[in-house]
């Protein structure tokens, strides 16, 4: 099929809001994508406005000019209650999901198939379909249930890529690290990025001169 990736993003209540809206910035920004179709659950609402100051509540155009400073045609914005959204049927091909950052309640509700909003549901149909799904899970520390349900996603195939920032790149802001977090997440997906932090072997000073 020759057209740009179709991606999910469901946005939780965990903390880490400016993940999210990092990476939907650039994956409206890369000429690999298509459309992305977002969706925030009610807790993810409220970090969201906790962590970035702004107000995504509802539907609107105005959701896709909070976060991303304009409007995109290229995003759409579903309600957490709407199950009867594209990205809840299999049939709508959405080429992969990323929930970001991802709650460990959704992650419960995700690794045991309870779908009662539309981020689980649509979780649920990627995992069904055999596409491509990854939880940035955010917690600390984390118990034997957060464990648990991780191993079991991770054995149904589901990618695990917790918000854990590196430091081998040198970062010199918070932006540098979520930067470098949202390049690792682009290349898992396939989307094409100009990323000036990866590893080449033992060459710190050259990090360090592009600053
Ligand atoms: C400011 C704030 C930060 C939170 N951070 C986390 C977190 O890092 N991880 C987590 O699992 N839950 C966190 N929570 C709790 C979740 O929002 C809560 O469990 C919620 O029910 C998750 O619902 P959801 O998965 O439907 O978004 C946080 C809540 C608030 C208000």
């Amino acid at each position: 099929m020759n057209r740009g990736k179709r991606i999910t993003i469901g946005v939780t209540g965990a903390s880490g809001a400016i993940y999210a809206r990092h990476l939907l910035g650039e994956l409206e920004r890369s000429a690999d994508v298509e459309r992305i179709d977002l969706v925030i659950t009610q807790a993810g609402v409220r970090v969201v406005n906790e962590e970035l100051g702004i107000s995504v509540a509802g539907t609107d155009r105005r959701v896709v000019r909070e976060l991303l400073g304009r409007d995109s045609e290229r995003v759409v914005v579903h309600s957490a209650n709407d199950i009867g959204a594209t990205i809840a049927s299999g049939s709508y091909l959405s080429d992969a999901m990323v929930v970001l950052p991802c709650s460990m309640g959704s992650l419960a509700a995700i690794a045991n198939g309870v779908t009662r909003d539309l981020v689980h549901r649509a979780a649920d149909v990627i995992i069904k379909e055999n596409r491509l799904l990854m939880l940035v899970p955010r917690e600390t520390p984390l118990n034997v249930i957060h464990l648990e349900n991780m191993l079991k996603l991770a054995r149904m195939g589901v990618r695990i890529v917790p918000a854990m920032p590196g430091f081998y790149h040198f970062p010199q802001s918070i932006g540098d690290l979520i930067e470098h977090f949202t390049h690792r997440l682009l290349d898992h997906l396939g989307v094409s990025h100009e990323q000036r932090t990866r590893w080449e072997g033992s060459q710190p000073a050259k990090l360090r001169r592009q600053e």
